[in-house]
């Protein structure tokens, strides 16, 4: 969280170059799949893409015992640019998928479309300080936010009502089950936010939760139930899977595999994956020695794009090719937006998300966090899932949101300097989102789904 924190500075103070950069990254990645479209369409029989690139099978359980594990240790001895190799992944039957999905819409409304309206009746649906689980990234108010509109925010669907949030309903949902959240540090926060809706219910004497490691665990007794997160932000195996330790200037991930996660998590009846924002960080490493059979850490450099892409196909593959998971009720949360530049909103300022203080009411408002091209794979991927996953699409009620993050009021870890804490803006946190907030909305869209 604190490399993310560098990182959003780093950006901000190279914002010409790289907004420059993603640019022209956007520009060519249009500019490429349409390509790509055209050539598949010129030819539709006679030179399939199998033919051009080299597909790999993903999730194969190791054969030999020379498979190293990926640590913050780990390191590429070579690295080489992407020779193409793709993940071959079947998707399910999109029949059954299509007509269910065109059922549901017919019943129900989109729920991701509509309006923030204050409501300080109802919100926030618990308080900062009675939450034993709360974060320190996460207490705005405890740590010297004054202005608590933030907490005061009901999410209302154009087209209909969202079933109201109900804590004990919650639980009768979760009794003998396990609720799992995988992902990364917004994740976390939206499985913090879960833990604060639910806990005030729960007897003290019958609620614990296991230390921070990179399975977490809250347990509430009297449901035989558990609410657990699971750091993996990259989704597949990685060296950053280690939820304190971890490397952020060099990622290496070993594309075709989740294996090492998903035999913790195939234990969960509910799951709630996201991944977006550790894959916007520049390029990413391959790690390819399970590709191959060479002894060496011979690696390949993907763009975070192109590296997600096959991530999120391998991820697809464990979860369509194994039946035990029809069992259990998969959800995918979309990316959550971030409010680095003010000028998005207020033409000609300079700021960020500091001193917002109420959200931005320019209905289909779309920053330059939430990428396109981005929403555009995930879709594809999650399309030939079919039923078997649902999406919370929490981006654009999110997008509004420029007043739900820190900004400077959370703790931080490292000792800041002077300069900078005289200029609150360089160091603000608009990337996580303050509790009570925008997270506590996207469970009661996980509630309204379940
Ligand atoms: C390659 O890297 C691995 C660790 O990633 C190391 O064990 C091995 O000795 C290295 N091989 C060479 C030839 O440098
Ligand atoms: C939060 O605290 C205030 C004052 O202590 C109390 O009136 C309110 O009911 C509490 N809200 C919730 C959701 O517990
Ligand atoms: C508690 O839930 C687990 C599944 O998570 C189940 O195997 C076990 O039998 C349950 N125990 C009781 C006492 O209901
Ligand atoms: C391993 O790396 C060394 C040094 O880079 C190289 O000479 C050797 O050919 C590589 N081995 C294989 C199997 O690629
Ligand atoms: C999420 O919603 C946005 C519009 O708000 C839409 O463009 C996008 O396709 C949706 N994403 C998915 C994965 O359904």
């Amino acid at each position: 969280m604190t490399m993310m924190q560098r990182w959003k500075n780093r950006k901000r103070s190279h914002f010409p170059l790289l907004g420059f950069i993603l640019l022209v990254f956007i520009a060519c990645s249009v500019l490429f799949s349409e390509r790509t479209i055209l050539i598949i369409e010129k030819n539709p029989s006679d030179s399939p893409p199998e033919r051009t690139f080299t597909y790999i099978n993903p999730n194969l359980e190791p054969t030999s015992d020379s498979v190293q594990e990926l640590d913050r240790f780990s390191r590429c001895n070579t690295t080489g640019e992407y020779s193409g190799k793709k993940i071959r992944w079947v998707g399910l039957e999109p029949e059954s998928g299509g007509s269910r999905r065109k059922r549901e819409s017919l019943e129900r409304c989109d729920v991701f479309s509509g309006k923030w309206v204050f409501d300080d009746e109802s919100y926030p649906l618990y308080n900062e300080s009675d939450c034993p689980y709360m974060s320190d990234q996460l207490a705005c108010h405890k740590h010297g936010r004054s202005d608590l509109g933030y907490q005061h925010w009901r999410w209302q669907p154009h087209n209909c009502n969202l079933k109201r949030w109900n804590a004990i309903e919650m639980w009768e949902k979760l009794r003998g089950k396990r609720l799992m959240f995988v992902g990364d540090s917004l994740n976390r926060g939206q499985w913090i936010s879960m833990i604060c809706l639910l806990q005030s219910v729960i007897p003290a004497e019958k609620r614990s939760i296991t230390p921070n490691s990179q399975l977490t665990i809250f347990k509430a007794e009297n449901y035989n139930a558990t609410i657990e997160f699971l750091w993996a932000p990259l989704l597949v195996d990685s060296n950053s899977d280690d939820p304190v330790n971890h490397r952020l200037d060099e990622r290496i991930i070993r594309p075709d595999s989740v294996l090492k996660h998903s035999a913790k998590w195939e234990h969960a009846d509910i799951l709630v994956f996201n991944t977006y924002l550790w894959w916007r960080q520049g390029p990413v490493k391959l790690f390819l020695c399970r590709w191959s059979d060479q002894e060496n850490a011979s690696c390949e450099e993907l763009d975070g794009l192109g590296a997600m892409e096959l991530v999120m196909q391998t991820w697809a593959d464990r979860l369509a090719s194994k039946s035990k998971y029809l069992d259990k009720q998969i959800f995918f949360v979309t990316m959550s937006p971030t409010h680095l530049w003010s000028r998005e909103w207020k033409a000609g300022s300079e700021g960020n998300c500091y001193d917002e203080k109420a959200p931005i009411d320019n209905e289909g408002y779309w920053g330059s966090g939430s990428d396109l091209p981005t929403m555009r794979m995930v879709e594809n991927v999650l399309r030939k899932l079919g039923t078997r996953v649902s999406v919370i699409n929490v981006t654009q009620l999110s997008e509004y949101r420029k007043d739900g993050h820190p900004s400077i009021y959370r703790k931080f870890w490292e000792t800041l300097p002077p300069e900078q804490l005289a200029n609150p803006p360089s160091y603000s946190d608009c990337i996580h989102w303050c509790l009570p907030g925008v997270p506590d909305v996207w469970n009661e869209l996980l509630f309204h789904f379940l």
